[in-house]
């Protein structure tokens, strides 16, 4: 029996902010952004969207399939909490009218969590073949306004139905791991966009890569040349590109720029105009390549690896599987890109600075989501959703 991902679904705002806009207001080149950092568009939410409205518009389109009382575990990831003790997934159980015997539990490492929903997913399924669990990845990513972070910003909600005989990717059981008690991106509780030594966290991601690629090389029998493709966490599509290009020659593959760049060109897409989605970003990136590739990825191999500050990385194997293509959303991930709205530099600072009440006072939102859910208001210290 296999076990590993059936079903995959994203979602992101209907709002975004172009690069080259932000690069005229701050007399950049674009180019530093389009080619330098590798991105074009960040996801700009909306003031009635959160990790929760997002979560649930990604899964909506898998519990419609499977049915509300066939998920046994919702495991939510995220590092754009909204409460220290109550798990946004428990606002996404009643959104989605999921079972009352459904478990759920929020995690919490960076953008490293996803993998670990995705590693605790598949083990509670290899315990019990009948159960399928949905791990969701839902992220805000801000950074200072001009900051050099602040082109890397963006959103995304990703969810993942995760059973036995999966019809997508089959997860490998072994896994390589690194961690490290490093400060080069964190985000203190009392303040809502993250600090980060931006130079430094790359050198990290660089250095997390090998060691957790060293680490599964001792788990695995598979080496560098099994691998088809390569999804790797993406900050910035740039980051994943010098990241590939560091594993190659690690590895003294043999391959060529053109040939190295091939490996990851197709999990790029979505992200380049979507921007940084933490959690999600990887798992986005795979949705991408599944959806994009021109060629049949049946039977071929895709390597992750998943990186989070501060640091926890970890590096596994994924095999897709025959027929995957008859089970994507690709179609309905296209119009979504589509059918987004560009918004201009002062309704991009407008909603950056849409004020997220810290002070416990009433608010009704303005409804502006074109989601199927959103946040309505926040009343008596209570955040109210609302299926649209
Ligand atoms: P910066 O320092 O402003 O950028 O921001 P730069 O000056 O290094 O330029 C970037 C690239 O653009 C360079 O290329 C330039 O040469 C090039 P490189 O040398 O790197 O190959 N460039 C141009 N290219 C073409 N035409 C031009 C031009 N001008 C310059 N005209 C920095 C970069 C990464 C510091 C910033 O974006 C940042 O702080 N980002 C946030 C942190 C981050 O994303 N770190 C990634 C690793 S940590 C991680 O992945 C975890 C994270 O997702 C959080 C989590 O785990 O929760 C962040």
């Amino acid at each position: 029996m296999s076990v590993g991902i059936d079903e995959i679904s994203f979602y992101t705002s209907n709002y975004y902010f172009d690069l080259r806009t932000l690069a005229e207001v701050q007399n950049t080149d674009t180019e530093k952004y389009y080619q330098g950092i590798g991105q074009e568009k960040m996801g700009m939410a909306a003031p009635d969207e959160d990790v929760v409205t997002m979560a649930a518009n990604a899964a909506l389109p898998l519990v419609e399939r499977v049915g509300t009382d066939a998920v046994s575990t919702l495991l939510f990831a995220t590092e754009t909490g909204i409460d220290q003790s109550k798990s946004a997934g428990i606002y996404v159980h009643r959104l989605l009218n999921l079972h009352e015997n459904c478990r759920v539990v929020e995690l919490k490492q960076a953008c490293y969590s996803a993998t670990a929903a995705l590693q605790m997913a598949c083990a509670l399924v290899a315990r019990q073949p009948e159960k399928k669990v949905l791990v969701i990845a839902s992220d805000i990513a801000r950074y200072d306004l001009d900051s050099p972070g602040e082109a890397t910003q963006g959103c995304g909600a990703v969810a993942m139905l995760v059973t036995a005989n999966p019809r997508l990717v089959e997860i490998e059981p072994e896994v390589g791991n690194y961690a490290e008690d490093v400060m080069d991106f964190w985000r203190p509780n009392y303040r809502t966009t993250a600090l980060v030594d931006g130079k430094y966290s790359t050198k990290i991601y660089l250095k997390s890569l090998k060691k957790a690629w060293e680490h599964f090389r001792e788990a695995s029998s598979l080496a560098f040349n099994d691998f088809g493709h390569f999804c790797y966490h993406l900050p910035f599509g740039r980051m994943a590109q010098k990241a590939h290009q560091h594993l190659a020659k690690v590895n003294q593959a043999g391959l060529d720029a053109d040939q190295v760049e091939a490996q990851i060109a197709d999990t790029l897409h979505y992200n380049r105009t979507i921007g940084n989605s933490y959690t999600a970003s990887m798992y986005i990136g795979l949705t991408s390549l599944l959806e994009n590739c021109k060629h049949n990825l049946a039977g071929s191999r895709i390597g992750f690896f998943s990186y989070g500050s501060g640091c926890v990385a970890e590096f596994f194997s994924g095999k897709v599987v025959d027929g995957y293509e008859k089970h994507l959303h690709r179609e309905a991930h296209s119009q979504m890109l589509q059918a987004r709205t560009e918004v201009d530099y002062a309704r991009y600072l407008e909603l950056y600075r849409y004020p997220d009440p810290r002070d416990g006072s009433d608010n009704e939102i303005e409804a502006v989501t074109t989601g199927r859910f959103r946040l309505a208001a926040i009343r008596n210290h209570k955040r109210e959703y609302i299926a649209v």
